[in-house]
């Protein structure tokens, strides 16, 4: 068995682990541990009101809605991910939130967008670059549908610096590593980017790094391992007997208020030269 990211490969899942993962991103999207982080540059990706923002790889469009609803954002905001389960969700949840005017949802593969070159003034991707086939293909393609002078943020985790406590360290190592293994296609790419692009034509304005740390309770990182340990066992990297193990002393941490877990986490903000 090898692992598959599940978001890269979540057109091949079933009805139930799709709702698993709609449910999971949209409570990722109420958790302040991590809107906090969107906020930080959603700012920047509005050049001027009446901007025209995409974002790749949108899941059930949580970003997409927020930017939407930001007061200083009057223009469009569209969303493409590659899971029509997704996109669903989005309109549906667009149309709830009454900004279904203002949001435009699609499905597509970032890889080869459906938009003409120089569309948008700031194209962004949240937590997507991890999961993609092919990073490289996407930043290029980010940059091609964006105008010069434009926006392009990327937002993501350095997964490989996730982490949760576990009493026998190197036990716990392992699982660390087991749980990126299957959850993530592309967990350090976010060291990549400083040298990427540049060779796609793309200039930094600023970048930050933010450690996401849970320390006695867990919201964040319990969403997260309910949802993704699973597959730790799916791509035959541990057995389910001490995947089982480790989650219920996670889980018994959380209860008894000596959890712990931390992961960091960058944003770049570039302009297409
Ligand atoms: C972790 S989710 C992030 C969703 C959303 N950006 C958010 O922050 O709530 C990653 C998303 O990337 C999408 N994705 C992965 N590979 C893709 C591709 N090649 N083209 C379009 N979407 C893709 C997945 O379907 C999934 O919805």
């Amino acid at each position: 068995m090898v692992a598959r990211d599940p978001h890269r490969f979540v057109n091949e899942l079933d009805d139930a682990a799709i709702a698993r993962l709609i449910a999971r991103l949209e409570s990722r999207a109420k958790d302040l541990v991590f809107t906090k982080l969107f906020d930080k540059y959603a700012a920047h990706l509005s050049p001027h009101p009446s901007a025209q923002v995409l974002e790749l790889g949108c899941g059930t469009g949580a970003m997409t809605r927020f930017l939407a609803h930001r007061d200083d954002f009057s223009g469009k905001a569209f969303g493409v991910d590659q899971s029509a389960s997704f996109i669903d969700a989005a309109r549906r949840f667009a149309e709830t939130e009454n900004i279904g005017e203002r949001v435009d949802f699609r499905v597509g593969d970032a890889h080869s967008l459906d938009f003409p070159a120089e569309t948008f003034d700031a194209v962004f991707a949240h937590t997507l670059i991890s999961h993609v086939t092919d990073p490289t293909t996407v930043l290029r393609e980010m940059v091609r549908v964006v105008r010069p002078g434009g926006i392009v943020a990327i937002f993501d985790g350095d997964y490989a610096s996730m982490t949760y406590a576990f009493p026998d360290h190197e036990f716990g190592h392992r699982m660390d590593a087991a749980l990126v293994t299957a959850s993530f296609n592309n967990p350090r790419i976010m060291r990549d980017l400083p040298r990427l692009m540049p060779e796609l034509g793309l200039t930094l304005q600023a970048a930050w790094g933010d450690a996401v740390s849970e320390i006695g309770t867990a919201s964040y990182f319990r969403s997260f391992v309910e949802t993704y340990a699973p597959y730790i066992v799916k791509a035959g990297l541990f057995s389910a007997e001490a995947v089982g193990l480790w989650l219920t002393a996670q889980r018994q941490s959380m209860e008894d208020g000596t959890f712990f877990a931390s992961c960091n986490y960058y944003t770049y903000l570039a302009c297409r030269t």
